[in-house]
């Protein structure tokens, strides 16, 4: 019925149930109670049968009404224990499933965001995990019981008619073939289908996520598109587990027929010929009815299953993804904060060519260094490197005399502040979009807030600091979200800071202010500036020019405007205007 992967998959999803073993036996026990209220059916048809018709009984009259309702009764209540007992199993698979693909999440490496769509991820943590949890009760229950039901019905077969029960049985391995074939199809769509539920969330999310572009560019034509191609591929899967499932029972069904057929002319013959009595006649027939009917569940439970096995299946090679590398075992209290970057290179995992070629640079403790370069020319890349969100290919990159892959990974970035190109907010306050997590008093955070000038606006806000920034900010403009992120790094006071064109996005007028508060912030820490605009670096100890890569022109300021180089032409051209 399995595969040996999808028996691997299998034993280890049972993994998630063996914390909750004791309610899953319950669950189990539950499923014994209705499997065996289900065969007590065809004792039932036989006391009905003989004692009714053939021995003409009256206690039949009360006794066999009562008995149908205690049958009920049991039936119920089995049902009860295991629908609850395995909803509990099954919620705790769902919950730690979830739990743990986003841990692994936040442990993956940058370098698997660039390569997959953040969408897929998503649907593994949403859709993947229900049908796991779908798989883990809903499937497992069926699966119990009316295996139970079917082992219980055949066992009575046998009792009543060993010969009639083995004509019956000979059914059983090409029923076992048509289940296996069918098993493997539904497996082979169900994997289709999740992959597609991925695209379908990516190109939702894509539009979702900007509006005003969609509608600007009136590209609702476009995105319905590509909307439709992943929902038809989506739909095509479906039909093909559709039309397996619809196939899949009146085939079964009809096999199955054809044995009854057989076995029910023989049984008919022996009444006939007073060979056996009408309330065995009943008995036999229930017992063949409580085979079949089980068989179609089983049959028809396949299909969650085998969901359930592709999408556990793509939940683990996600979570075997390798985490990045803890790093090693030097934790330094506060680095003194001097990089070196010694004939680095570096290339993207995905992407054509080397993008850094043999870069050497040294930043003293305490200094500022300024990177200029054209768009594209490596700018971003070089420190990026230094928090290792990507390691080097070649050469060396140290923090105070040190590679950075000897510093434990949490402890290297504890050194670094960053403020990115592309500022994130989170979906919640002012304070705490500063704060981030970090433990610290309210006056530390306003502190921060009115060094970044974050305060100049938030006073005019109805709630102040505690003002919700709306989904990734979209309440705030440009620069002020900008300001927030900078009063973040400032809040980290850490020894390295790094700025990415951290003021572009302000008007001149705040951007000299805030450069003067971040001149302030530079005094005792390493400070790594990349500015397009050429005004904000010129106070810079030393500046390097960057083109495709590589380090061009580098000196001071001054130094620079005598070499009459590219940095010399670009400060004309701006100051020309
Ligand atoms: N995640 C990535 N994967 C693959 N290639 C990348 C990635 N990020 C950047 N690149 C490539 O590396 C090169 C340098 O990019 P980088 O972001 O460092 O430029 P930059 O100097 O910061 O430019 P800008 O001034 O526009 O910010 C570019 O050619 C870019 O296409
Ligand atoms: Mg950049």
């Amino acid at each position: 019925m399995l595969n040996s992967s999808a028996w691997q998959t299998y034993r280890r999803l049972l993994g998630y149930v063996r914390p909750h073993r004791q309610m899953f036996l319950l669950g189990v026990f539950g499923a014994v109670l209705f499997a065996a209220s289900m065969v007590s059916f065809a004792k039932f048809a036989q006391a009905f049968g003989d004692g009714t018709f053939e021995q003409r009984d009256p206690g039949t009259i009360v006794g066999l009404p009562l008995a149908l309702i205690g049958l009920f009764a049991l039936r119920g209540l089995g049902d009860f224990i295991q629908t609850y007992c395995m909803g509990h199993v099954g919620r705790h698979v769902v919950k730690r499933l979830r739990t743990q693909i986003f841990e692994r999440m936040m442990q993956l490496p940058i370098g698997y965001y660039d390569r997959n769509s953040s969408s897929l991820l998503l649907s593994r943590l949403t859709y993947n995990t229900e049908q796991v949890g779908q798989a883990a009760t809903d499937s497992v229950v069926v699966t119990v019981r009316e295996s139970l039901t079917i082992v219980g019905s055949i066992a009575l077969l046998f009792y009543l008619n060993a010969r009639l029960a083995l004509i019956a049985m000979t059914m059983g391995p090409l029923v076992a073939w048509l289940v296996t074939i069918i098993n493997r199809r539904f497996r082979r769509y169900s994997r289709r289908i999740q992959d597609s539920m991925g695209d379908i969330t990516r190109v939702a999310k894509e539009t979702l996520d900007a509006p005003r572009i969609v509608k600007v560019y009136n590209a609702q034509g476009y995105q319905n598109a590509q909307f439709e191609a992943v929902n038809e591929h989506n739909r095509r899967s479906y039909m093909r587990l559709v039309l397996t499932k619809g196939l899949s029972n009146p085939v079964v069904q009809l096999v199955m027929a054809f044995g009854s057929a057989v076995v029910l002319s023989i049984a008919i013959a022996d009444v006939v010929h007073r060979r056996s009595t009408m309330g065995q006649l009943l008995a036999f027939l229930v017992a063949l009815v409580n085979i079949s009917q089980p068989l179609r569940s089983l049959v028809g439970v396949a299909g969650p299953l085998q969901q359930g096995i592709a999408a556990g299946q793509s939940i683990f090679d996600l979570l075997d993804e390798p985490a990045e590398p803890k790093g090693g075992a030097l934790v330094a209290q506060r680095v003194r904060g001097e990089i070196e970057f010694d004939h680095v290179s570096f290339s993207y995992p995905v992407g054509k060519g080397v993008t850094l070629h043999d870069l050497s640079l040294r930043v003293g403790a305490g200094q500022v260094l300024a990177i200029v370069g054209r768009t594209g020319s490596g700018k971003s890349t070089v420190v990026n490197l230094l928090p290792r969100f990507y390691d080097i290919s070649g050469g060396s990159l140290r923090v105070d005399g040190h590679d950075v892959r000897e510093y434990e990974l949490t402890n290297l970035r504890e050194q670094v502040a960053l403020v990115s190109q592309e500022v994130v907010l989170f979906n919640d306050t002012i304070r705490s979009n500063i704060a981030f997590g970090r433990d610290t008093s309210p006056e530390q955070i306003e502190e921060a807030a009115r060094a970044a000038h974050v305060m100049e606006f938030a006073q005019a806000l109805p709630a102040g600091l505690d003002t919700v920034v709306g989904d990734r900010g979209v309440l705030l403009s440009g620069g002020q979200r900008q300001r927030i992120s900078i009063a973040r790094a400032l809040l980290k006071n850490a020894p390295i800071l790094i700025l990415d064109e951290a003021t572009s996005a302000l008007d001149t007028e705040s951007e000299r202010i805030i450069q003067a508060a971040l001149e302030e912030l530079m005094h005792n820490r390493t400070t790594l500036v990349i500015a397009h605009r050429l005004s904000t670096v010129e106070k810079a100890d030393r500046i390097v020019v960057m083109e495709a890569g590589r380090i061009v022109e580098s000196g001071t300021h001054a130094e620079l405007l005598a070499h009459n180089g590219q940095y010399a032409s670009l400060h004309r051209m701006q100051f020309a205007a």
